[in-house]
């Protein structure tokens, strides 16, 4: 069995979940740019794709973006090997493997989340991707599918993958059920049982485990740390990035900066992506929650979605976004 290389401790303690039409390259920049330590993962990518596909769409990212992962879908060993090879000649410093997909399109495709009930095809792939390429290759899963409610059935899974050389696991920590629920169901329904996360950590000291679900707050984050080797958020750090910031200052330390300085931090790059022909819709997207709760969020926003799709939309149409929060933040001091 080969090992995979293990990923430096630091680099896994705040991640980012890959997220479908949500973790793009604009989306990841963003999100360096709020937290330089934070570990990042695109959007799953089926190994079809990786290789026959249009790499330079799929695979293409921002220098910036290191550390980030590329997440694979699929459940053939031979062409998650070769995927996982273009993927770490593309530059990603990571592959993980999704096994925790419930949608009805991945499971007719026997991957994601099924791929928990078929440890041993799980352990093929990690084997031959392992082979493939020197960056780590990880998986994400759940607990379990359906009504699989078995510890040791769990472990078994985590130690059969383990087995064939990985080393860490992201831990959406809770059951995927299969029939009867829509993918967003999927991730609000099932009850969310941390103590998994935990108990595997304690079990398996010399696996990495980082645990994913339903992390709301730096409080929520900060306690995972606890028990184990990371928390991964998803739409926390989606709907409101400015959390990113504020866990990467508190864990890492360094300054903390304003909203406003952070997104103007991003004005060269944007500059650049325009030039290139990019719509600034399609980047500003995902800035939409950075002054969630804020005064001026609300107006924020709606500058920014109402204008962002009219022909010649630039950089001007974020500082006036910015502008209507500084007004806020100006009236509210005055009233103080
Ligand atoms: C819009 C969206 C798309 C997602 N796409 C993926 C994906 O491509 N691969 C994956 O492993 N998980 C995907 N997930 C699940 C997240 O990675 C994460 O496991 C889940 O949202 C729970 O974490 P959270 O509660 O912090 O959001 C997606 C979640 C959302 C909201």
């Amino acid at each position: 069995m080969t090992l995979t290389p293990a990923i430096p401790p630091l680099q896994l303690r705040l991640s980012v979940a890959p997220m479908m039409d949500w973790t793009d390259s604009h989306c990841r920049v963003f999100h360096r740019l709020l937290a330089p330590h934070a570990r990042l993962y695109t959007e799953m990518v089926h190994a079809n794709a990786v290789i026959h596909g249009d790499r330079p769409r799929l695979l293409a990212m921002d220098p910036i973006e290191h550390p980030v992962a590329l997440q694979l879908g699929g459940s053939e060993p031979e062409l998650l090997a070769q995927a996982a090879k273009i993927g770490a000649e593309w530059g990603f410093d990571e592959v993980n493997l999704n096994c925790g997909c419930p949608s009805d399109r991945v499971q007719a495709g026997r991957f994601g989340a099924c791929l928990m009930r078929e440890p041993r095809l799980v352990a093929d792939s990690v084997a031959a991707m392992v082979e493939s390429c020197d960056v780590p290759v990880t998986v994400k899963c759940r607990l379990g599918v359906d009504d699989d409610h078995d510890w040791d059935h769990f472990l078994s899974f985590i130690d059969t993958v383990a087995d064939a050389g990985c080393r860490m696991f992201v831990i959406h920590a809770r059951n995927a059920w299969l029939k009867g629920l829509s993918p967003k169901e999927n991730r609000e329904v099932p009850p969310l049982r941390y103590d998994w996360a935990y108990q595997l950590k304690r079990e398996r000291p010399q696996l990495q485990i980082v645990v994913n679900g339903g992390i709301a707050s730096q409080a929520e984050a900060t306690a995972h740390l606890e028990h184990t080797d990371g928390a991964m958020l998803g739409r926390a750090a989606y709907h409101d990035p400015y959390l990113l910031h504020q866990l990467d200052v508190a864990w890492f330390g360094g300054e903390v900066r304003s909203r406003a300085e952070l997104l103007r931090s991003m004005r060269p790059y944007i500059e650049d992506q325009l030039a290139r022909g990019v719509y600034l819709k399609h980047i500003t997207r995902h800035l939409l929650g950075l002054f969630a709760g804020e005064r001026g969020g609300r107006a924020f926003r709606q500058v920014l979605s109402e204008g962002a799709h009219k022909p010649g939309a630039d950089w001007s149409l974020i500082e006036q976004a910015l502008a209507l929060t500084e007004s806020f933040a100006a009236e509210q001091a005055g009233a103080a």
